[in-house]
């Protein structure tokens, strides 16, 4: 094993902390680089917690693991080397498929190359602005919904966010897919098959990592078979149920979308797996993401409550009618920002992994095929000479011209390039609105503050689960 990490010379990182601004804990990193193999053993337990400082002050890191080479890159143009400009030479590692594949097959979020290309081409019409706009009023009536089950609960009572967060962007996504609401068994059917499926999966695929062929001997993947067979089992029937509708009933959901999708040069439409495949991706991606988003938002603003009355101001201002319009949005800019910020310091993908195919160049060293390239959110995000004060929660940095200027540079939670998340715009819309909703309606309280660190699963999430008191605003 070697470590071969470049630090940057003359570049002073800016660390100028403002008094009053919330700096959220975080794993305390290991103060010189761990040989590798035994950082990835307790990466079991988590990633984030064996990650060096020195990772936070350079361009690149280049180490020998195992067989294999791992980058990883920091350095924006060379993100954009690996995400955009060159991204036929880097395709999706195999580190995602072995974890994913039980539950979407070959779907989009895993698949590589010509199928890629197809798959996506018949799906971002689901995503295109004109369709978002018309999701928006099922949007609202779900998280109206929401907000009557808190006012349900008593304010003296603790609650757990997380999982009114995991509710309500599932039952979202749900009706995005289906039109419908998502109904008790459905939602209890499938919430505890995705906790089994989670609950299954290693972090990281060590044997992956390290470069070992496909034959060699691996953990079981029979548990984590068994969890994604069921939650395709539940699906597969939802969409059977729709390709049967006799009742003459038109939708106009993301569903639809891609029972009505014609492959450009075949006019093949999706068969019913790849379908399954799909809505898997999209349920998975749809509402994991951004459930944690808002959870690390609802802690972030319990503990700044300047923030908090800055924000309950403008909702109040902007929020007259009893329900939002779409065009309202924007006019949130502190929530969104709020939700921007929160993504910035908490990625759901910490991780972003890909494969080179042939030979290249980085920075000098020469890149072998079979690399593997790390782009982690995570890093970037936090990373000392590309952002100002990094691990300061400050919403108010995208307004500045050097905030603006890293945003446009290092920030990636989405991802970039061809492969950019297709829900991108509307995890913005539903984050800011969610977050609106409740700061519209309620205060909030964290009881348990100090116990909370983020630690990485399949997304990024509290090491414990927050405890909560929502107390009614008026
Ligand atoms: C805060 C919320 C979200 C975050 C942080 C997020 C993040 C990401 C990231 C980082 C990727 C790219 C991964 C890579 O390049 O390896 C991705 C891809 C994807 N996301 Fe999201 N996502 C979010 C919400 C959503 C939503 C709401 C949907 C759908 C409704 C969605 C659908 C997808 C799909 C389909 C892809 C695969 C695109 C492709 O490979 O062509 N995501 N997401």
């Amino acid at each position: 094993v070697f470590v071969n990490d470049i630090v940057p010379p003359d570049i002073e990182p800016t660390n100028d902390k403002k008094m009053t601004a919330l700096r959220p804990p975080v794993p305390t990193p290991p103060k010189n680089i761990m040989s590798f193999i035994s950082a990835f053993k307790s990466a079991q337990r988590d990633l984030l917690s064996v990650l060096p400082e020195v990772v936070y002050k350079t361009y690149m890191g280049k180490h020998r693991l195992g067989l294999r080479h791992v980058y990883i890159v920091n350095d924006p143009e060379m993100v954009r080397h690996v995400l955009a400009d060159n991204v036929d030479n880097y395709p999706k590692s195999q580190q995602m498929y072995r974890a994913l594949t039980a539950l979407v097959g070959d779907g989009i979020f895993i698949s590589n190359g010509a199928t890629w290309k197809r798959q996506r081409k018949m799906i971002d019409p689901a995503f295109v602005n004109v369709r978002l706009r018309r999701a928006f009023p099922s949007m609202m009536q779900t998280v109206e919904d929401f907000i009557d089950r808190l006012k349900a609960i008593d304010p003296q009572s603790e609650m757990k966010i997380d999982e009114e967060m995991a509710h309500v962007t599932a039952d979202i996504i749900f009706r995005a897919i289906f039109s419908d609401k998502l109904t008790k068994e459905v939602s209890n059917a499938v919430f505890k098959a995705f906790a089994d499926y989670q609950a299954t999966l290693p972090q990281l695929d060590f044997m992956e990592m390290i470069g070992m062929p496909d034959w060699f001997p691996r953990r079981s993947m029979h548990k984590t078979n068994l969890a994604g067979q069921k939650i395709r089992g539940v699906i597969r029937s939802l969409i059977e149920a729709r390709l049967n509708d006799q009742s003459g009933r038109q939708y106009d959901d993301i569903l639809q979308v891609l029972v009505d999708a014609r492959d450009e040069e075949t006019g093949a439409g999706f068969e019913l797996e790849e379908l399954v495949d799909h809505v898997g991706v999209l349920f998975l991606a749809g509402h994991e993401t951004s459930a944690s988003t808002l959870t690390w938002a609802a802690y972030l603003i319990a503990q700044a409550p300047d923030i908090a009355d800055r924000l309950t101001e403008e909702v109040d201002r902007v929020w007259t009618e009893p329900q939002l319009a779409y065009a309202q949005v924007p006019e949130m800019k502190l929530t969104r920002n709020v939700f921007r910020e929160t993504l910035r310091l908490y990625p759901p993908v910490s991780f972003i992994t890909r494969e080179a195919i042939a030979k290249d160049e980085m920075r000098g060293y020469a890149v072998k095929p079979g690399s593997m390239m790390v782009i982690s959110p995570w890093i970037i995000h936090r990373h000392e000479i590309y952002w100002e004060r990094p691990g300061e929660f400050d919403p108010d940095r995208y307004a500045t011209p050097s905030g603006e200027a890293s945003y446009r540079k290092s920030y990636v939670p989405f991802g970039m390039g061809a492969r950019v998340c297709s829900g991108a715009s509307f995890a913005m819309t539903e984050g800011t609105l969610i977050l609106a909703a409740l700061m519209r309606n309620f205060r909030l309280e964290l009881l348990n503050p100090e116990e909370i660190l983020p630690v990485c699963r399949l997304t990024t999430r509290p090491s414990v689960s927050p405890r909560f008191r929502i107390l009614p605003r008026n």
